[in-house]
């Protein structure tokens, strides 16, 4: 069975409020595609209003983060109750940026992943190496590595629902995008790793997104490989480009 692709935007820390109304109301006719799965990963503060602007359309709302307790002392963070509460479905979860700004671990992203689970959320999960590890030749091993935490105890059933995001972090936001060779090398490597740990109908259906430049010129042909379902879009997803990646073909 074919996978439904999925394609989102990671807002990152950009956009208020009145802003996320406007960018949905400027984007929501330019993404309608019923072959995929729309997501705009928004700022914590933005998800009400943009739930609300994104209304009656195709477009679902992420968060970018949250946190692996429900309630409690936690001053400033964000817990999957509050996320469920306010409708969202998709939550990213150990992008680069978080492991590198805010000490998020491969520890953290499984604590995440299972607690997103439990509230029936879907998370985006992120992996990706480092310049210095690609020219070292240790990209997949360390991929693995990502992976094979990210998913500790999480039960087959569960990581068939799950999205992974494979975001080399030199390609992030520098407009250097990994080649669609590269990135599906990658892509499979984290299928395979997926059908070690669990089995093949679970690698089957898991969505492996890439993401890192990707544009309305280059989302066609990363999106081809037989391994990449899908992106996750930052810079563009901030622009009517966004509607090209979208639609792709
Ligand atoms: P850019 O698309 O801006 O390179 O960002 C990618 C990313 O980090 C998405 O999570």
């Amino acid at each position: 069975m074919a996978r439904r692709k999925i394609i989102a935007g990671n807002w990152k820390m950009n956009m208020t409020p009145t802003e996320a109304v406007a960018l949905i109301d400027e984007l929501k006719p330019l993404v309608v595609n019923d072959e995929a799965d729309v997501v705009f990963c928004v700022p914590a503060i933005d998800i009400i209003p943009a739930m609300e602007a994104a209304k009656g359309t195709n477009i679902h709302i992420g968060a970018e983060n949250m946190y692996f307790e429900e309630k409690g002392a936690y001053t400033g963070e964000i817990s999957p109750k509050m996320l469920v509460d306010a409708g969202v479905k998709y939550v990213i979860i150990g992008h680069s940026e978080r492991r590198e700004y805010f000490a998020e671990t491969d520890e953290t992203v499984n604590k995440k992943v299972l607690k997103a689970f439990e509230h029936g959320l879907t998370p985006i999960i992120c992996c990706g190496e480092s310049l210095t590890q690609r020219e070292q030749g240790i990209t997949i091993d360390w991929i693995r590595q990502q992976i094979k935490i990210a998913f500790l105890n999480v039960t087959a059933d569960k990581a068939k629902a799950a999205v992974i995001a494979y975001e080399p972090i030199w390609a992030i936001g520098t407009g250097k995008t990994a080649t669609s060779d590269q990135a599906e090398e990658v892509c499979a490597a984290i299928r395979a790793c997926i059908g070690e740990i669990y089995d093949e109908a679970t690698a089957e259906a898991i969505r492996i997104q890439y993401g890192g430049s990707v544009n309305g010129a280059n989302a066609a042909e990363l999106f081809a490989k037989p391994n990449i379902d899908g992106g996750l879009v930052g810079g563009a997803s901030l622009k009517p480009d966004f509607g090209k990646i979208v639609n792709y073909k």
